[in-house]
């Protein structure tokens, strides 16, 4: 936990245009500076910085922020890293609230070994470079694949001798212990000795989000057949295979930049293709993909671009897979090289202009890339047809936006010759299959729990229970009203270990509302709504609120309107004009309790709609891995559920 006093120290502190300028080449225009923006590609500068503000805005893309918030984007840093980050730019020393002994040997546990695996890669560099054996075999090698020394140097690679105990030794002669060897994986506990994981292999470190090494790959130069090719790291305490994906550490600038990102195979395939100046990709490292890692992948971008080598039963074995990228709204494209090739084999063979080329022209859309695929299959043979169709359709069905499944149904109706209307009905009997499944399948307490919350919110609206709208206008209501006034939040929050202590801060009732919506991911069903938000994020990050007037006297006439018509409503409802003064009196005494009682009804509504949508989803899917995911989500989001339902019932005596 970083102090207030000290978050309060460093924004004094930051000058956002020094803070910018170490990432970006800026320019003085006026009293601001410009530059171009690191978020999206431009060829004409829009990225520009006010210091007077202390805030930068991108009128291409519209990012904008504080220097805090720039930290937060560029670098993808939580919060209290970003502020790490600024404070130690300035020589501010980060005062943090003790920790308990516990935890902190919990994190000396966990440095120990991001420490050791930062020795034994300088290491294995080393060895690579100056030992006899590492420049005859390691260096040799990557000489023969083509790998730049820059390349070495960028990816860190190195070489682990061919014996038993080399780096083991070296590691415990500098002071590490048996203990952060075995725990790391680097070392195999062997009694009264240690022995060495990797021996005689070129080594590839493993990179986290933030560059920290959590693990290694080694390959062996031998082609003898009976030992594996790579060996790697086992899982430990830092390194989570489901979790991480080798190359995001050097790709992520560059996913956020394209906005795609390239996904491969293997280790060689994420260096050759950065060697081309093609950044924007990661690997799988020879196993399936996760749905964490494509969560990895979404904080980033949506769109995901799979870089095939030319074996088809690869590719269909990992269509499966694929249903999950689709499942979690990402955009999926694949791009096939030619029979024999892969990426790192092509890289090499050609010019990075070419390769680049190559993707770009190649890339085909997923669907459409499976239509094809098993269409060329069942040519002259009817039955392959119509289980293709179903095939397809179930696929389609993972898609969660009604749209986009329009979209492609359309597509495919014309790839496959079936009108539209067919491949509709389709679906639409796979969806309700699903629906009607799941309602048989789901316990007569769930049941009633759900439907008590929306006999509860009814009774409350007397609307239909999955109406949000009203909602949403009393959570604008209260920003328009009272954005600036402040509240003083007392909480329960965990520190960066996951210890839970108790804090009490003040912030604004837009800064409150703003960070509870963006929490919950929840951006507004009426789009008016969202640009108000955004408006006032804009405010926010600069350091200040809009006043009251703003809003109500907005160059856009429709939001002016809005924003007059919200901010009178209650006395619309009625013509009680001294019960409506009581009404305002109320809520402006006790705002937190207010906000909260505006926000949960939202919320309880939008998680009804989505109980819905994955009871759907369970009723389609045949794929037993993928329902088990979403029985997860299903129950993970009840729990919230009955706890907001819980806090509704509840009198309010805090
Ligand atoms: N892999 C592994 N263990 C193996 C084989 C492969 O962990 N025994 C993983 C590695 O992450 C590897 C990826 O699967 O990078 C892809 O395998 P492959 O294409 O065989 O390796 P490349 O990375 O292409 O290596 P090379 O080009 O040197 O053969
Ligand atoms: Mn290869």
């Amino acid at each position: 936990m970083i102090k207030p006093e000290t978050i309060q120290k460093i924004f004094d502190a930051a000058r956002i245009e020094e803070v910018v300028g170490d990432f970006v080449t800026l320019k003085k225009r006026g009293v601001n500076y410009i530059g171009l923006c690191p978020f999206h590609n431009e060829k004409t500068p829009s990225f520009t910085v006010s210091p007077a503000k202390g805030i930068f805005k991108c009128f291409g893309c519209g990012k904008a922020g504080n220097a805090v918030k720039f930290i937060m984007e560029h670098e993808h840093y939580s919060y209290p890293e970003a502020l790490k980050y600024v404070a130690k730019k300035y020589g501010i020393e980060v005062e943090e609230k003790e920790l308990t002994s516990e935890a902190k040997l919990q994190m000396d546990e966990r440095d120990g070994m991001f420490a050791l695996n930062t020795f034994i890669s300088n290491y294995f560099q080393e060895q690579l470079v100056n030992s006899e054996e590492g420049k005859a075999i390691g260096l040799t090698y990557f000489k023969e694949r083509d790998f730049l020394e820059s390349t070495i140097k960028k990816f860190q690679l190195g070489y682990a001798s061919d014996e038993w105990e080399a780096y083991s030794k070296h590691a415990i002669a500098n002071g590490y212990s048996r203990d952060v060897l075995v725990k790391t994986g680097l070392s195999i506990d062997k009694g009264n000795r240690l022995m060495d994981r990797f021996r005689g292999r070129v080594m590839c470190p493993i990179h986290n989000l933030t560059g920290k090494v959590i693990g290694f790959g080694g390959r062996i130069l031998s082609k003898e057949k009976s030992t594996a090719k790579y060996v790697n790291s086992p899982e430990s305490d830092i390194y989570n295979k489901s979790k991480s994906l080798y190359g995001i550490f050097f790709a992520r600038n560059a996913i956020v930049k394209q906005e795609n990102c390239y996904l491969v195979e293997g280790y060689t395939d994420v260096i050759s293709l950065h060697q081309a100046g093609i950044e924007n990709v990661v690997a799988s490292s020879g196993t399936s993909l996760t749905v964490d890692q494509i969560k990895l992948i979404r904080r980033f971008t949506p769109n995901i671009t799979i870089l095939y080598d030319g074996d088809t039963a690869g590719i269909k074995a990992s269509f499966r897979g694929i249903d999950l990228i689709l499942y979690q709204g990402m955009n999926v494209k694949i791009v096939l090289f030619p029979e024999g090739e892969d990426p790192d084999s092509f890289a090499r063979s050609h010019t990075s202009s070419e390769l680049d080329d190559f993707i770009k022209k190649e890339a085909v859309d997923f669907i459409k890339f499976k239509t094809r695929l098993l269409l060329d299959e069942t040519l002259g043979d009817p039955t392959a047809k119509v289980s293709l169709i179903k095939e397809i359709v179930r696929t389609i069905a993972h898609i969660p936006d009604a749209i986009h499944r329009t979209v492609y149904i359309q597509e495919c109706s014309n790839l496959m010759e079936i009108p539209e209307q067919t491949l509709m009905n389709e679906l639409n009997k796979l969806l309700r299959e699903k629906y009607r499944k799941d309602l048989r399948q789901q316990p007569e307490q769930e049941v009633a729990v759900e439907t008590g919350i929306k006999q509860r919110i009814s009774e409350q609206m007397e609307i239909n229970p999955f109406d949000i709208s009203e909602h949403e206008k009393q959570v604008i209501r209260l920003i328009l009203l009272y954005g600036s006034r402040k509240i003083t939040i007392h909480e329960i929050i965990q520190d960066e270990l996951g210890q839970e202590v108790e804090g009490e801060h003040e912030e604004s009732v837009a800064q409150y509302i703003l960070q509870n919506l963006e929490d919950d991911g929840i951006r507004f069903e009426n789009d008016i709504y969202n640009r108000i938000v955004d408006e006032v994020k804009v405010f926010m990050e600069g350091g200040d609120m809009p006043d009251e007037h703003y809003f109500v006297n907005h160059p856009d006439e429709k939001l002016a309107s809005v924003a007059i018509s919200i901010i009178a409503s209650p006395y619309e409802l009625s013509n009680n004009w001294e019960k409506n003064k009581i009404l305002v009196k109320l809520e402006d005494d006790d705002l937190l309790k207010t906000i909260i009682t505006t926000l949960n009804p939202l919320r309880t509504r939008l998680i009804s709609r989505h109980l819905n949508e994955l009871r759907e989803k369970m009723k389609t899917s045949t794929d037993d891995a993928e329902i088990f995911i979403l029985q997860q989500q299903f129950f993970e989001l009840k729990k919230v559920a009955n706890e907001i339902d819980h806090e509704l019932k509840r009198p309010f005596d805090y």
